[in-house]
């Protein structure tokens, strides 16, 4: 299903979600409440937060073609080549991680899912259940088996067995608490159909909004309709700043400084694996299925410490042709102010040495906020800071 969408010049869109058609693995209330009314017969599983986004998000097609947790032939084949059984690239397998509660579960079963309430949330149609090749895992997608790297301490902490099998999701419920902003695929993209944008590209972010962000948004502007910000919202480092603060952040940005009929700021409900190149494949995949055509990969998109190169998550984009991936991706070199230029600008546009550039480090800027300093504008704008401090003051008054 392609959907053609009209920009200002009346030009057509070439977009498509992955693999041709948004996957929908959501059921009706009515099926919803027949499943449910089999709970006595039923096994049943209860899920983490991680998991209920994952399923969350296969039902309303994010991850499109996957409609349901991946089977151990599709995880190889994922692991070892990028692709999937149809050759489709993709590159983090999805997985559904289990310890002892499945061992007597049959492939053919019909696990009834839950979240931490009493209320189911939706059906894993077992197809498989197998071993996963963890250390694979962790050498493929987060190129470590140190377990200090956050996604190699979420595989340590979850289950050996492996659940595959499709999925149907009840409708309903939402693993995020954040109301008011576009969140699933469908949603996200019937704004950006009605407003009539043609080149839409994605950003991806899980900090505060700062001015190297603002610089990439805007020069990516000029060559696109419109621009979907889109932090993700899902589980991150205890040591990154709540989803909440930040969608604040980003509205006094946009607010102050953005086109509003430019920008769309809309929520992306998943987890970080800090899997950094393996993970920009795979937030690019998904912005498609929202509705890009292009998606921005900076320095260290999706890094964590030193485990990768900053321009990894850039490189590893061509090992793919541009009609595999179907998703145009956009790179920015590291981006500064230069006190020399009066702007931003990056070692392409800017001639002056480093001595004129403004740079801080994420603990620079943290210890700033703590003391209710601050950050340089040429950093962070004022808008931004004076909510980051006053997040910091409560957090702290509040024994966080
Ligand atoms: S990420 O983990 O979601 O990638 P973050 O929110 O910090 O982290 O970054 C969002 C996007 O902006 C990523 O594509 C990242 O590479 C890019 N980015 C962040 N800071 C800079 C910078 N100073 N220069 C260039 N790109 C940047």
């Amino acid at each position: 299903m392609g959907v053609s969408v009209s920009n200002d010049s009346g030009n057509k869109s070439n977009w498509e979600p992955h693999g041709g058609r948004l996957v929908n693995r959501m059921v009706s209330t009515e099926e919803a409440a027949d499943w449910a009314g089999r709970a006595g017969e039923l096994p049943r599983l209860k899920l983490d937060f991680r998991q209920l986004s994952d399923l969350y998000l296969l039902g309303e097609g994010a991850f499109s073609p996957l409609e349901g947790f991946q089977n151990r032939d599709e995880v190889q084949s994922v692991l070892r080549d990028f692709r999937l059984g149809s050759g489709l690239v993709w590159s983090i397998p999805i997985v559904l991680l289990v310890g002892d509660e499945a061992k007597d579960w049959k492939p053919g079963a019909d696990v009834l899912l839950y979240d931490s309430g009493a209320d189911p949330v939706g059906v894993l149609h077992l197809e498989e259940k197998f071993p996963l090749p963890k250390a694979e895992y962790a050498e493929q997608v987060f190129r470590t088996k140190e377990e200090k790297h956050p996604g190699v301490a979420w595989l340590h902490g979850s289950g050996d067995t492996a659940l595959g099998g499709k999925v149907s999701v009840f409708p309903g419920w939402r693993p995020h608490s954040h109301e008011g902003y576009p969140a699933v695929p469908r949603e996200t993209q019937q704004v950006i159909a009605d407003r009539g944008w043609k080149r839409v590209a994605g950003f991806q972010t899980r900090n505060p909004i700062h001015r190297a962000h603002e610089y990439v948004l805007k020069v990516t502007l000029e060559g696109c309709d419109g621009i979907l910000i889109h932090p993700l919202v899902g589980e991150t480092k205890s040591d990154d700043i709540p989803a909440e603060v930040r969608l604040q952040c980003y509205r006094a940005l946009i607010d102050n400084y953005f086109v509003p009929e430019r920008t769309l700021l809309a929520l992306y409900p998943t987890w970080m694996r800090y899997a950094g190149p393996r993970e920009a494949i795979f937030h690019a995949l998904a912005r498609k299925n929202y509705g890009c055509t292009h998606f921005i990969v900076g320095r260290d998109h999706a890094g964590v410490g030193n485990y990768y190169g900053p321009f990894e998550a850039q490189e590893i984009f061509r090992q793919f042709a541009a009609e595999d991936l179907g998703i145009e991706p956009l790179f920015f070199d590291l981006v500064f102010f230069c006190k020399a230029c009066g702007g931003m600008g990056t070692l392409k546009t800017c001639p002056h040495g480093k001595d004129s550039h403004v740079q801080l480090s994420g603990t620079q800027v943290r210890d700033m906020l703590r003391e209710g300093r601050l950050p340089p504008t040429e950093f962070t704008r004022e808008e931004v800071g004076r909510i980051l401090i006053e997040s910091m003051a409560a957090a702290a008054a509040g024994g966080k």
